[in-house]
């Protein structure tokens, strides 16, 4: 490959996004297009309002997702369900036979619709044994929730008071620690022996801004996610991380719409969307990194891999083209307006698709 300069398209196979929410009812119209553009199948996370935490719902997502996609297009949603009360040890007996993929633990409070989550880790023990048995993997968010712990800190705390345990306690239940954004995580994963089934996601937001982003100059809500963006010297070791090769870490954009008027708001929704244009916000971090060679494993092979759902012979489909252009001031979303992740402002890199 030539040196990344010289690069003036690259020609890839749709990606899988490992981590999307598509929300629900007239959102889908704009989420599943957007996103069904570029990528062939993503894991759909399960925090709508109520949570996706039984099969039947599951179900009537999926439907609804599908009913969504526009013609002419190959999109495959892989279902999750919600870890709330509501999920016995029979549900994950049940759980591959039913379709679904995953299941997702959002500790109660830590993020967008978390409260029917489960605060305790000891109480989720018996669903993780079934999982670990079974071969259903967990998915999570991993922030603590303590009020005394720093927002800044929160992962790193639980990575160290929650995760390490869990690892220990369930050796062979295959855990992604989602949308991962600290230089403590990445160096958490690539401590831990070969053999053991963990990996993570990287999004776009974490992998181009740090949180002068979002704070300095004014407060810029659109920036606003969670984990919330870190310090300058963790997107440095997450960019390391994406484009190092290294197939524990692989593609889930943890796209999140609000609509404008929930995002810029006095108390504002955490969230971006990166749906509209994600493989475009991917190529400026690789080509940053001088590594727009490594951004196809990362988006197509190494998270299909880790579980298990690699296929040959895909169409390779997907242009990124180098063209400089300036991302939208906005984005029709239902009878609402949804901002764009890095709206206004200018990329090197545009998709098209052949
Ligand atoms: C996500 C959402 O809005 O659903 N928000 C976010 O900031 N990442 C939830 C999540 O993935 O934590
Ligand atoms: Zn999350
Ligand atoms: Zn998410």
């Amino acid at each position: 490959m030539p040196p990344n300069q010289q690069i003036t398209e690259l020609t890839l196979p749709l990606f899988d996004d490992f981590h999307l929410h598509l929300r629900a009812g007239n959102a889908l119209k704009r989420t599943v297009s957007d996103a069904s553009f570029w990528a062939r199948r993503a894991i759909v996370m399960p925090n709508l309002q109520p949570p996706v935490d039984n099969f039947d719902l599951a179900d009537n997502y999926r439907a609804d997702i599908i009913k969504n996609i526009p013609a002419g297009r190959n999109f495959e949603a892989l279902m999750t369900l919600y870890l709330s009360e509501n999920i016995k040890t029979d549900t994950v007996k049940q759980a591959k036979e039913r379709g679904i993929f995953a299941i997702k633990w959002y500790p109660k409070g830590a993020t967008t619709n978390s409260e029917q989550g489960i605060s305790s880790v000891q109480a989720c023990y018996p669903i993780f044994a079934e999982m670990e048995k079974r071969g259903v993997p967990l998915l999570i968010h991993g922030e603590v929730t303590d009020t005394d712990i720093d927002i800044f800190e929160r992962e790193a705390v639980f990575i160290d008071r929650v995760l390490i345990p869990l690892r220990r306690d369930f050796p062979a239940l295959q855990i992604t620690l989602e949308h991962i954004t600290t230089a403590r995580a990445v160096e958490y994963l690539l401590s831990i022996p070969e053999a053991e089934k963990t990996a993570a996601t990287i999004t776009p937001q974490h992998l181009l801004f740090n949180r002068n982003q979002l704070l300095v100059g004014g407060i810029k809500p659109h920036f606003y996610c969670l984990p919330i963006l870190k310090c300058e010297t963790d997107r440095k070791a997450l960019l390391q991380a994406a484009t190092s090769g290294n197939p524990r870490f692989f593609l889930g954009t943890d796209s999140a719409p609000h609509a404008q008027h929930k995002k810029e708001n006095s108390c504002g929704c955490a969230g971006c969307y990166s749906a509209w244009n994600a493989p475009a916000l991917y190529a400026q971090a690789f080509e940053e990194a001088g590594a727009l060679d490594k951004l196809e494993n990362f988006a197509c092979k190494f998270g299909a891999d880790f579980y298990d759902i690699a296929t040959e012979n895909y169409e390779r489909v997907l242009k990124i083209s180098r063209e400089e252009n300036t991302i939208p001031a906005n984005l029709d979303y239902a009878e609402d307006k949804l901002i764009p992740l890095f709206a206004e402002n200018k990329l090197n890199w545009q998709i098209k698709k052949n």
